[in-house]
């Protein structure tokens, strides 16, 4: 079997290095015509340079490919993929994985710390994404990829904005599942870890040099294909792993009106215990829970 994406144009955000290069490069080689989006800065998103989405556009093309390069900020969403319908007449796919750190304990965190990293990674997913989504419900298909990470979805310390615009990126892709799916778009959210420019300040020389980026983006081309229907999905991928995460619920207490902190203190075991835990999946899911409490007057 030999998954192709011919006739389907992608948009990779962030592909002039590491993780988007990597996702670019695969979907190039497998038929799609690929948008290269880099704004070519820093790490902590400071200047651009043009040459950084060429060089990818030079390799995809070298490899007997098709690709244009983008040098817009992901803030500039619609431009992104006006290049996308100029170029290649749409726009089938879109891996959102622009990014940048500025990490600081929330004490020292600034302003501008918190503004950058949300516009990047959270306000330019929604400018890329709203922009395409019109164009794929006219079509009636289309497949996103959103890029989370372990630090969106356990936390991690120095990262408060990182890690508040990377789970919000599920939150968004879970959401564009549930408004897309009657037009044949989905949309999943991935967590991945690979050796890169941003992870070489987090991450020693040693660990980098087990993570490689080409051992996510099979994922990442899968998720982006027609035949596959995951959609609202988060997945951890990397070093050759790849697996699935999801809610759990413990079974919780119910109360009778007039409840108190007492009573909460007093079950608070029962609310923790997850024995028979269950899988919520959606907002009704929370909904039947409050409405079946035996204990509340009817
Ligand atoms: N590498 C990891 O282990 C890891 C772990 C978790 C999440 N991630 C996420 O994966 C994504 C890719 O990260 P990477 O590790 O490959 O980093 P990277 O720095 O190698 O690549 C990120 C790219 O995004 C580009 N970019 C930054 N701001 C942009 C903007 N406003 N518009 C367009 N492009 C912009 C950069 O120029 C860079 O080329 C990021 O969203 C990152 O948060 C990475």
């Amino acid at each position: 079997m030999s998954l192709s994406f011919e006739n389907k144009v992608a948009v990779v955000t962030g592909a002039g290095n590491g993780l988007g290069r990597s996702h670019a490069l695969l979907l190039g080689s497998r038929g799609a015509k690929v948008v290269v989006n880099d704004l070519g800065g820093s790490g902590a998103g400071e200047g651009s340079d043009a040459t950084v989405a060429e060089t990818v556009v030079a390799e995809i093309k070298a490899a007997g490919g098709d690709a244009v390069a983008n040098g817009d900020s992901v803030t500039d969403g619609d431009k992104i993929i006006q290049c996308a319908l100029d170029t290649f007449g749409g726009v089938d796919i879109v891996v959102n994985n622009a990014g940048i750190l500025r990490d600081k304990s929330l004490h020292k965190m600034s302003d501008s710390d918190w503004d950058m990293v949300y516009e990047v990674h959270l306000h330019g997913a929604f400018k890329v994404s709203r922009a395409a989504f019109t164009h794929m419900r006219e079509k009636g298909f289309g497949r996103f990829v959103m890029t989370t990470s372990a630090a969106g979805i356990y936390g991690n310390f120095g990262q408060a904005n990182y890690s508040a615009c990377k789970l919000a990126l599920h939150g968004l892709s879970q959401t564009i599942a549930i408004e897309g799916r009657a037009k044949g778009i989905a949309s999943n959210t991935i967590a991945p870890i690979a050796a890169s420019r941003l992870m070489g300040t987090v991450m020693d020389e040693n660990a980098m040099a087990q993570l490689s980026p080409e051992a996510v983006s099979p994922l990442v081309a899968w998720l982006c294909h027609a035949d596959c229907d995951a959609t609202g999905q988060l997945f951890e991928v990397g070093a050759g792993w790849i697996s699935r995460v999801r809610w759990e619920r413990s079974l919780g207490e119910y109360f009778a009106d007039g409840f108190g902190p007492d009573d909460v203190a007093a079950a608070w075991d029962k609310i923790n215990d997850f024995t028979d835990a269950t899988r919520p999946r959606h907002t009704g899911d929370t909904m039947k829970a409050i409405a079946t409490n035996p204990k509340r007057k009817k």
